[in-house]
């Protein structure tokens, strides 16, 4: 890992996050707690999020440039965000970066990274099964 460099270039460009992208929404979808939120067609948000992550880790910004302000917490407020799906995102995130061949300590940076939005988007305390 190279502190001199932005992330996207520390995980290795477009190519990637293409990969990262197709690694975690597959573990989204079979997950029990977060699963159920996403359209059955995955495939535009999966698109979106390559977009978004791009930017995010400091390559070109390609989902301001498509959408605009990314706004992304006001664009999560229409499903309820709990803690423990905050959670569930990350892992899933951790296990993607895992799979894909992310080592330490850049996965740990990657998710530090993460989190921080992650638990922002947190919108619905509710620890129950909604
Ligand atoms: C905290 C737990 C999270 C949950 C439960 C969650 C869930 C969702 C859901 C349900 C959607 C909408 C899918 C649709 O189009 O119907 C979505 C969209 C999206 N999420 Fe998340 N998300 C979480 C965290 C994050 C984080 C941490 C990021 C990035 C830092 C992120 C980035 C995005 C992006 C880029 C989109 C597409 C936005 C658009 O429509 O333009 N999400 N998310």
């Amino acid at each position: 890992m190279n502190p001199n460099l932005s992330i996207y270039d520390n995980l290795g460009g477009a190519e990637t996050i293409r990969r990262l992208v197709e690694a975690f929404y597959p573990r989204v979808v079979a997950d029990p707690l977060i699963g159920p939120l996403f359209p059955a067609d995955i495939n535009p948000v999966m698109e979106k999020q390559y977009m978004f992550l791009t930017q995010f880790f400091g390559g070109p910004s390609l989902y301001s440039d498509m959408h605009g302000h990314p706004m992304m917490r006001a664009r999560h407020m229409a499903f309820p965000v709990t803690p423990e799906r905050a959670e569930a995102w990350l892992a899933c995130m951790s296990a993607a970066l895992e799979e894909i061949g992310v080592d330490e300590p850049l996965r740990s940076f990657v998710i530090q990274r993460l989190s921080g939005p992650a638990h922002h988007f947190v919108n619905t305390e509710s620890s129950t099964n909604d």
